[in-house]
């Protein structure tokens, strides 16, 4: 069994209500929901996180997991600082954004996160995570 920690950065506790144009109706809550339903099919235990705060994402990162899939939300574009955490945790790192970043504004398309990441996954939408989850599980156990 692997320890896989799933992190969501600022804002992304509005799902479903914010911008539903952009990042649809479905909630972080449904998301969590599925997630663990599927981690708990491949056998591995999933720890979901969210927070508006980077010093709660970064002490996150610290408790340590085998496996990460982590959305930075607006972190991405300018935290070196949870960039940092992610690289020292040595943890396989998956990058996923509901969002196709690089075809929204300009100052998005730059992930401060993407070089510290193993695959980046954006825009497509909660399935994202779900694929995260299965690229992972095969990283970590591999067949
Ligand atoms: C996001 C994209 C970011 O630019 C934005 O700040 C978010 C969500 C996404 O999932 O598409 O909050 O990470």
């Amino acid at each position: 069994m692997s320890r896989i920690l799933v992190l969501n950065g600022p804002n992304l506790d509005r799902l479903g209500i914010r911008r539903p144009d952009v990042y649809g109706t479905t909630t972080l809550a449904q998301i969590e929901a599925r997630l663990r339903a599927r981690a708990a099919e491949l056998g591995h235990e999933l720890t979901f996180v969210q927070s508006n705060r980077e010093d709660d994402l970064i002490r996150a990162v610290a408790t340590g997991a085998d496996g990460i899939i982590v959305n930075p939300a607006a972190f991405t574009h300018f935290s070196y600082a949870l960039a940092d955490a992610l690289a020292a945790s040595g943890a396989p790192v998956i990058e996923v954004h509901l969002s196709n970043i690089h075809a929204r504004e300009t100052y998005r398309r730059l992930s401060v996160v993407s070089p510290v990441a193993r695959a980046v996954i954006c825009g497509l939408g909660p399935a994202g995570y779900a694929d995260a989850l299965e690229a992972l599980a095969r990283i970590l156990s591999p067949s």
